[in-house]
């Protein structure tokens, strides 16, 4: 698979699941912009991928942000094929009744709002072009839930919604949509997340074992590929056989 002329749009990219994806779409051909509220991690991340990646610092849940993000590869390469919302935070471990009501809006607006603000803007660079691939990071605890992690399950099952009703308004536009849910994933992340929460989740998975950023950047980039055509609105599991529907 090759991605040799293409540009690529990655949020949350300066490290962890973003950086994987962004690597492996670079190695295969693709201008990449790291797209992270970290400048400096941005910066360093582009650097490590090479000429072909950009920076740009921006946060998600802001819409000005996102419009100008979104034009930035399109000013630099002339074109925006692949998007994938990645960037997301677990919020705060905690049942439901200790949960502060900015607890609540960190997640939704971080996980949740940003995709449909970067999807919207993207979107709209896609249809005239009739092509793109859009691929939105899940969760597994957006299919089942995951006890303390209230908001978090929350907005991954929106993402899951989201994709699934967007696809189908442009299932005749050349723009294909996608939904992936990992399991647990060995990432800085985890810090965010207690570690009974962790435990909880690493004993519900069959494989017994963590998933990699590399595995997940794997499935990413064949749904990003010319090779993904006849599949649009569905939630592809990582979870070592978590979930099995
Ligand atoms: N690691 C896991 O176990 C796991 C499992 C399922 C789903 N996911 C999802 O995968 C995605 C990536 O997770 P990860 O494990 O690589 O996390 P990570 O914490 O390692 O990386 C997340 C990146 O997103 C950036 N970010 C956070 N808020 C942002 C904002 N408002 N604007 C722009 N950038 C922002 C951070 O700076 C960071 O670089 C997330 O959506 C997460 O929910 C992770």
């Amino acid at each position: 698979m090759s991605f040799a002329g293409k540009t690529a749009l990655i949020t949350g990219a300066a490290r962890g699941i973003g950086f994987a994806i962004a690597s492996r779409l670079a190695v295969q051909g693709a201008h990449v912009a790291i797209v992270d509220i970290n400048g400096h991690g941005a910066d360093a991340a582009a650097k490590r991928i090479g000429p072909d990646a950009m920076a740009v610092t921006a946060d998600v849940t802001k819409p000005a942000d996102v419009e100008r993000a979104v034009q930035a590869p399109v000013e630099r390469w002339g074109r925006l094929d692949i998007v994938v919302n990645n960037a997301g935070i677990t919020g705060r471990t905690a049942p439901l009744w200790e949960l502060t009501d900015e607890d609540w809006h960190r997640v939704i607006a971080c996980d949740l709002t940003s995709v449909f603000l970067v999807s919207r803007a993207a979107v709209r660079v896609m249809l005239e072009a009739r092509r793109g691939r859009i691929i939105n990071i899940a969760s597994i605890a957006g299919k089942e839930g995951n006890p303390t992690l209230v908001p978090y399950s929350t907005a991954k099952a929106g993402v899951i919604g989201f994709t699934k009703a967007l696809a189908k308004e442009l299932a005749m536009r050349g723009i294909l949509v996608h939904a992936v849910a990992p399991a647990v994933i060995g990432t800085e992340l985890l810090n965010q997340v207690s570690k009974e929460t962790v435990d909880y989740m690493v004993a519900k998975i069959p494989m017994g074992r963590v998933g990699t950023p590399e595995e997940v950047a794997a499935l990413v980039s064949w749904l990003a590929s010319d090779e993904c055509s006849f599949t649009t609105g569905a939630v592809h599991d990582l979870s070592g056989g978590r979930a099995t529907y």
